[in-house]
């Protein structure tokens, strides 16, 4: 079958997301939903959609749409998403899930009661290297996983009027950047059981700097790191017992590789074309298609887990949004 989607939220990630969807086969982008109609028209005519809204309500009410993709900020994910939950539809929901671990319960909560598919688009997970990442680490190539390194983060303009430093739509490295870095923790060590972080809070209330050192169980460690205000490598490492994994910049996205033991390093290729967004298009596809309501490859329970530890990392470098 052929899923038809809608898009909410016709931004920056929602242009690419269009692109992603020309090279899918089995799904189209049929409705796009804004909060004005001249821009869900651009979007409309930008990439020939034929149904537009202006408000987001309207794409919850269009019966010939099965899936939503929420592309809107941080702030109102829980709120978009339970327009399109509750309304019977499957939601692709861009990450963070949603502000704080709370909301994002309540969104799994809300996709358990209607029955309809619900996942973080944590695009990494479903791209080439990442599957072969798993590979790697379920055939014990560097033994056993004890410690993870990763970092991301850009040199950002201040500009209070910008997503990224509004405070009111969930903005901060943390959030944004830094969410991949704990991802790439939590796939390959599971759940921390300690966490110890600081940061940099700047003029508009967001974290321009962070860093936490996750402590797992049986003695295993990661440390994650963002920021807004200065270019980091984006880069992440895990170091097993008998070797060790590089994943080059950008590490939520890369396309190969380095696996390094003893002096020597092999590089592992996984190149893709076009827009790597359209993995977890593929992935949504094949969770319907076989009748799951959330992928195995990004959890509810793992997602919610993530915002969690956002949560407490957030509780200690003092970074509070409002409504939180
Ligand atoms: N997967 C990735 O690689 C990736 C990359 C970038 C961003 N993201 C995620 O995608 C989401 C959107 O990010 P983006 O960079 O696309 O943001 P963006 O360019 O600012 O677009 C967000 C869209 O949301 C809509 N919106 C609804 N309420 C809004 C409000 N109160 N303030 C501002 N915009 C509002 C706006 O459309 P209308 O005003 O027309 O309704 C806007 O075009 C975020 O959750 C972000 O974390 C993911």
């Amino acid at each position: 079958m052929s899923f038809r989607w809608g898009v909410a939220g016709p931004g920056g990630i929602a242009a690419r997301f269009a692109d992603a969807m020309t090279t899918v086969d089995d799904g189209d982008i049929v409705a796009v939903a804004s909060r004005s109609a001249s821009r869900a028209d651009a979007y409309g005519d930008r990439f020939g959609i034929a149904r537009r809204y202006g408000d987001y309500a309207g794409l919850a009410e269009d019966r010939d749409v099965d899936i939503v993709y929420v592309a809107t900020p941080q702030s109102r994910h829980v709120d978009d998403a339970l327009l399109y939950i509750e309304a019977g539809k499957h939601v692709l929901c861009e990450k963070p899930l949603a502000l704080n671990a709370r909301q994002a319960q309540q969104m799994v909560d809300a996709a358990h009661a209607a029955g309809v598919f619900l996942m973080e688009a944590i695009w990494s997970r479903f791209l080439p290297s990442y599957v072969a990442l798993g590979h790697l680490l379920a055939d014990g190539r560097i033994g056993e996983p004890l410690f993870v390194e990763a970092d991301f983060g850009f040199r950002t303009a201040v500009d209070p009027a910008a997503r990224h430093f509004d405070l009111a739509l969930g903005g901060g490295g943390l959030l944004d950047l830094g969410i991949y870095p704990v991802q790439l923790s939590t796939l390959v060590l599971g759940l921390p059981d300690r966490i110890s972080a600081d940061g940099v809070i700047g003029a508009t209330g967001v974290d321009e700097q962070v860093a936490a050192v996750l402590h797992h169980p049986g003695d295993r460690m990661s440390v994650v790191k963002a920021a807004l205000r200065v270019p980091m490598a984006c880069t992440a490492r895990i170091a097993g017992t008998d070797g060790w994994i590089g994943l080059p910049a950008f590490m939520h996205c890369p396309t190969w590789l380095d696996v390094g033991a003893l002096g020597t390093v092999d590089r592992i290729d996984a190149p893709y074309e076009g827009d790597g967004l359209r993995f977890e298009v593929l992935e949504v596809h094949r969770c319907l298609n076989e009748g799951l309501r959330e992928s195995p490859g990004m959890s509810l329970a793992e997602s919610v887990a993530i915002a969690g530890i956002l949560d407490t990392i957030r509780a200690q470098i003092g970074l509070v949004f409002p409504g939180d």
